[in-house]
């Protein structure tokens, strides 16, 4: 039997190529590899990629459930990793044009998956739109990506200002991407969080840095997550400092259960 709720993170950037998608599926996959149950959701439905990250067929995908022809089962793929995926949609209407009733039942449907979980993962679309940010108050807990360049750092703090100022919501930590060192990425953070505290009055948590390297890329253009590819890589060494952090941050606990949170927060905003 489980000892704690399923926790559910939602990976978020603002600005579009920061590095998602890469960071999501590679943190599913080495929370994986250390033992835990994980699936990852891929809520982008106008560009869904994580499929393409995994290597992973999907003969079917959310639209198919959003559609009515698959159950939720019915579309979940086991990639080779062992983390479950739940495909996206490309070329579909994004969130927030999916109705209150379609949402519920995605939604809905999670729900029964609480005791066979410990992670669920939530791959963002890009942007601040009022469904991006409804899928992200829905997710008790958040990583930020975000890399040192001004305007993915001018949408991170705009996706932690909407955040803290319209929702009043904790649990945001921020994952810098793509940097030259770990240590240049906690002085990103510690630039970031200075504003935070200075215009926001609240502080942003720091969980890790993924370091610039190109075998990320590579095993991108091989449909593989660098933990596959080259688990010896710098980035694959990142990713498993990301997750042995992720399972040291205390356990977000309700009695409702956290997938079951999830989905009543999400039913209750997108309509
Ligand atoms: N740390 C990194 N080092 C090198 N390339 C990276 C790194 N992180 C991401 N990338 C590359 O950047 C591109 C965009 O990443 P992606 O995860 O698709 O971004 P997003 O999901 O935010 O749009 C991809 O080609 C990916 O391989
Ligand atoms: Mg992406």
């Amino acid at each position: 039997m489980k000892s704690r709720p399923t926790q559910v993170i939602g990976i978020a950037s603002g600005k579009g190529g920061v590095g998602k998608t890469t960071v999501s599926v590679n943190l599913a996959v080495a929370l994986q590899a250390q033992g835990e149950r994980v699936m990852l959701l891929d809520a982008d439905l106008g560009l869904a990629n994580a499929q393409i990250a995994f290597g992973t067929p999907c003969p079917a995908n959310l639209s198919h459930f959003l559609a009515g022809h698959k159950s939720l089962p019915e579309i979940i793929v086991t990639t080779r990793s062992g983390v479950k995926l739940v495909p996206g949609a490309s070329g579909m209407q994004e969130m927030a044009g999916i109705s209150a009733l379609q949402t519920a039942s995605i939604l809905q449907a999670f729900s029964e998956l609480e005791d066979e979980l410990d992670y669920l993962v939530v791959d963002m679309a890009a942007g601040i739109s009022p469904s991006v940010i409804a899928f992200m108050r829905a997710c008790p807990r958040r990583f930020i990506v975000v890399r040192d360049d001004p305007s993915s750092i001018a949408d991170a703090y705009g996706t932690i200002k909407v955040l803290i100022q319209d929702c009043n919501v904790d649990e945001i930590y921020l994952i810098p991407n793509g940097m030259s060192s770990q240590q240049a990425g906690q002085q990103l953070h510690e630039r970031i969080n200075q504003v935070c505290a200075r215009f926001l009055g609240r502080s942003v948590g720091y969980l890790g840095t993924v370091e610039q390297d190109e075998l990320i890329l590579s095993a991108l253009k091989k449909h593989q997550p660098v933990l596959e590819f080259a688990p010896g890589s710098g980035g694959s060494r990142d990713f498993r400092r990301l997750a042995d952090a992720t399972r040291q941050l205390p356990a977000v606990e309700r009695a409702s259960g956290e997938l079951q949170f999830f989905v009543e927060r999400l039913v209750g905003q997108v309509h």
